[in-house]
């Protein structure tokens, strides 16, 4: 059973897109089946995993113009939907479609079990293509950036997702909360830690994601962390990250974080 994810926050610059990449890479690595969706027209995602011309996008598949979902493999174990500039006129033309927030579903129900996690790569918004990301998916994950203004504005994001389970999806629920470039030698991110941890409790993963220059510099290689550079903080983080998440999402996997 492919599990969906979508990992979200109408913010944005949190982290969202840098932590779909090198989860999904880490995940890779530990030798499950991964597929991502970028749903997002700025299409960050898919030019991280190196991909700059694409031929048919999320978009056509949305729009119905292709019978099946676009997936390039990208790494061993790892498989893109490709997103492309189109898509940031999607909102619009799908407006008037029966059904509409059901599109993204949809097309993912006939794959997602070929994959053991599908995570989806939301826009920093929290409109038509979002919502179909939270009615397609499981859980919502959310990165928050460790700053004093991150806990602003979140109330919107959860009524939105109160809305998609009473109306479209009544399982979707938040399973995450990771908190993204944190420095622990700045006072107010310990604050802001324990702000988000009184809010959101044991869903906050108790690894974070540190500032750390590899990590905003992979992408223009087209490369994840781990294969950019393997000892920096950023690869370590994310690694945790990953041995986190599978000791979250499987009962068997079995990990002891060190604080
Ligand atoms: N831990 C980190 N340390 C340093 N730079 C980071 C880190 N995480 C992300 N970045 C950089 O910060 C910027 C924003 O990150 P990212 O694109 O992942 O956020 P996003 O939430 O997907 O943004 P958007 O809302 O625009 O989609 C990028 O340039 C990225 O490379
Ligand atoms: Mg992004």
């Amino acid at each position: 059973m492919g599990r969906t994810i979508a990992i979200s926050n109408h913010k944005g610059g949190v982290g969202k897109t840098t932590t779909v990449v090198n989860l999904a890479a880490g995940l890779a690595k530990m030798g499950r089946k991964v597929l991502v969706v970028d749903l997002d027209p700025q299409a960050n995602l898919t030019f991280s995993f190196g991909v700059s011309k694409v031929e048919e996008s999320i978009y056509d598949a949305l729009k119905g113009n292709i019978e099946t979902v676009p997936t390039i493999s990208v790494r061993e174990n790892l498989y893109l939907v490709p997103s492309s500039l189109d898509l940031a006129g999607a909102e619009m033309e799908l407006n008037s479609e029966a059904g509409r927030e059901f599109i993204l579903k949809e097309i993912l129900d006939p794959v997602k079990d070929n994959y053991d996690y599908v995570l989806i790569d939301c826009p920093p918004s929290l409109g038509l293509l979002t919502i179909n990301a939270f009615t397609a998916a499981d859980e919502v994950v959310i990165p928050i950036q460790a700053h004093f203004l991150a806990i602003k504005g979140l109330t919107k994001i959860l009524e939105v997702i109160n809305k998609v389970r009473r109306r479209l999806n009544p399982d979707v629920q938040i399973s995450g909360v990771i908190i993204t470039l944190y420095d622990k030698r700045k006072i107010l991110h310990r604050d802001i830690e324990e702000t988000i941890k009184t809010y959101f409790k044991d869903k906050v993963y108790n690894t974070k994601i540190r500032e750390n220059i590899s990590l905003a510099e992979a992408p223009a290689q087209g490369a994840d962390i781990f294969s950019y550079s393997s000892n920096s903080k950023g690869a370590q983080d994310y690694y945790n990250l990953t041995l986190e998440f599978l000791s979250r999402h499987e009962p068997d996997f079995e990990f002891d974080f060190e604080k």
